[in-house]
């Protein structure tokens, strides 16, 4: 057997056979150039299967990427996700050459606010700790007292034993704290663009045309849809949640790469998908990953001043 044949069983499921000649030749060069160039691929879990389960070495939500970037040995880590990911990468690991194959892989929460709104905020909330999505970029981070992800925002927001925090720039994500703790949130007016666009409606519609589906939302969704869904978690505890409870019939409210990469490892599992497409995350292709490698682009800095500060941001959050 080949090992792109070996690959391709992974994948079987997810990629029509017909797709696959159109990968094979770019996953078999980017796993030589890793070896050449000692480097390793990280990929968030909206990344399409082809990177997610081909090519990767580490993958994860947003929180597990920067946790397992800090210990990378390689001397090139690929972020495969947008760029608030690779940055946050570079912030932790500063030594090494991080790459993100398209730099316009953006991100609508990071682009809502700037340095400059903290800095006003603070002036109108004075005292009061500000609470940072990692999505968001190094410079709105260096402004911050302490970073927080989907996956640990609760916990985040609860360590710092104030009655009240700012916390942005993603109002829904704040809301849906808010509503599980005693700590009064001030929040932002950011909104991801591929969550909000899902409504209660849809998750009616959906449980009324699949009886009995289990419905997974992710927390940047508006409260209203989180109310209506079974469970709510970052992308790493939907996927968990999936793997322990083994719903006969799954739903998740997210990107759409989602479902594919957990649908691989649960074929028992069948999952409806009202997804939205993330345009920054599908920036990244393997044919961009395959040029980031041989061209050594683009990559990730950050001023050291601001990095400085940035990463006492995030690594507050990871001592959490
Ligand atoms: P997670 O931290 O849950 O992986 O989410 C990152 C993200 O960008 C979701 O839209
Ligand atoms: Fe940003 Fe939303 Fe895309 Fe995640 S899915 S990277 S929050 S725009």
């Amino acid at each position: 057997m080949t090992l792109s044949s070996t690959l391709y069983d992974r994948v079987r499921t997810v990629i029509p056979a017909i797709e696959w000649p159109v990968f094979a030749d770019d996953i078999e060069a980017i796993l030589d150039l890793k070896r050449q160039r000692n480097a390793v691929i990280l990929a968030h879990n909206y990344q399409t299967p082809e990177i997610f389960h081909c090519v990767a070495d580490i993958v994860g939500d947003s929180l597990a990427l920067a946790h397992k970037a800090m210990t990378v040995e390689a001397d090139i880590i690929v972020l495969a996700g947008v760029h608030f990911m690779a940055e946050t990468a570079k912030l932790l690991n500063p030594q090494k050459t991080v790459l993100i194959p398209d730099l316009r892989a953006g991100c609508s929460l990071a682009d809502s606010i700037t340095a400059e709104d903290i800095r006003l905020l603070r002036q109108r909330y004075p005292g009061v700790p500000v609470v940072t999505y990692v999505n968001t970029s190094a410079e709105v981070k260096a402004e911050s007292d302490i970073c927080c992800t989907s996956g640990n925002a609760k916990a985040v927001v609860e360590s710092l034993g104030v009655p009240q925090v700012i916390m942005l720039p993603d109002e829904y994500l704040a809301q849906n704290i808010a509503a599980q703790t005693e700590v009064q949130i001030i929040s932002w007016k950011g909104h991801c663009e591929v969550h909000e666009r899902f409504t209660p409606a849809d998750i009616r519609q959906l449980r009324e045309d699949h009886p009995g589906v289990t419905v997974l939302a992710h927390p940047e969704c508006p409260p209203e849809v989180v109310a209506e869904a079974d469970f709510s978690g970052s992308t790493a505890a939907m996927s968990d949640y999936v793997g322990r409870q083994k719903p006969p019939r799954v739903m998740l409210m997210t990107e759409c790469s989602m479902s594919d990469n957990i649908a691989v490892e649960h074929p028992e599992v069948e999952f409806i998908r009202p997804c939205n497409l993330c345009p920054h995350m599908k920036r990244i292709t393997l044919a961009n990953i395959r040029t980031a490698l041989e061209q050594n682009r683009h990559v990730v800095t950050i001023e050291p001043e601001i990095a400085g500060r940035a990463r006492l941001a995030v690594e507050r959050m990871l001592a959490v």
